[in-house]
């Protein structure tokens, strides 16, 4: 059976990538077959085989089953900024309803599609529709990581209100502490535990000397309480 999960974030840099990338690895190491997907990227660079975005090629790196560039990332801008105002500079003209049937497309050929979200829940990326109204087009369960950090609890109340009010289920949230190491980290992460009414999957260290291999070991208990 094919299933999927939509990881969106508190904002953006606060270690969606990574932590797919983890969940990725960590879900094939459970005996998993996987595939990702990132709908739309911004800041992609030139090359012989068109634009190719590093998140889009780290995710690939993390999954086990093939699939072309294109089916991971349909949606490459080159310019660095908000996806919507990227895809007006680069001309690109896309639905979120294209998109979604990409993805549930994708999700039937792995028994795990995992999808990163661009920017936040709130971020546009048409003329009409975010985040949210993705991952609510494609219908998978979401994953929010919140990114540790001072005034993350206004950040993910606010996401938090975002996803129900789209009537979207969160499958769990993850806490990832990106941007060095926190202080007060333990209340904050037990005051999340009572603003958020999800499970929480995991809580990831800031890693000053950041090991992939080590952070995607730290996500199997995630991966397992999400394939349960
Ligand atoms: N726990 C951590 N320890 C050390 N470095 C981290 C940690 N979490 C994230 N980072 C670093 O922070 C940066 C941002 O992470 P990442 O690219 O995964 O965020 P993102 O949410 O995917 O960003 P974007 O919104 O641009 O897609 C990366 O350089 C990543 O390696
Ligand atoms: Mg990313």
């Amino acid at each position: 059976m094919s299933r999927g999960l939509f990881i969106t974030g508190t904002d953006i840099g606060v270690g969606k990538t990574l932590i797919t990338s983890g969940l990725l690895q960590a879900l094939g190491a459970e005996g998993h077959t996987t595939l990702a997907m990132k709908p739309v990227a911004t800041g992609c660079w030139q090359t012989p085989d068109g634009l190719r975005s590093e998140d889009a090629e780290d995710l690939i790196a993390a999954m086990n089953q093939d699939a072309s560039y294109r089916e991971v990332n349909p949606v490459a801008l080159e310019t660095t900024a908000e996806p919507i105002v990227s895809a007006i500079q680069n001309r690109f003209d896309f639905t979120t309803d294209e998109l979604a049937a990409q993805a549930v497309s994708l999700a039937r050929r792995a028994d795990w599609l995992l999808i990163e979200g661009p920017g936040g829940v709130q971020t546009p990326i048409t003329g009409k529709d975010t985040t949210a109204d993705l991952a609510l087009a494609i219908g998978f369960p979401v994953v929010l990581i919140v990114g540790l950090r001072v005034g993350c609890l206004n950040h993910a109340t606010l996401s938090v209100e975002s996803l129900q009010q789209k009537g979207l289920r969160i499958a769990g949230w993850i806490g990832n502490e990106h941007d060095g190491a926190m202080a007060e980290l333990e209340p904050t992460v037990h005051t999340l535990e009572k603003q958020i009414p999800a499970d929480c999957l995991a809580i990831i260290r800031w890693q000053p000397r950041l090991d992939r291999q080590r952070l995607a070991r730290q996500l199997h208990p995630a991966a397992r309480k999400i394939s349960r």
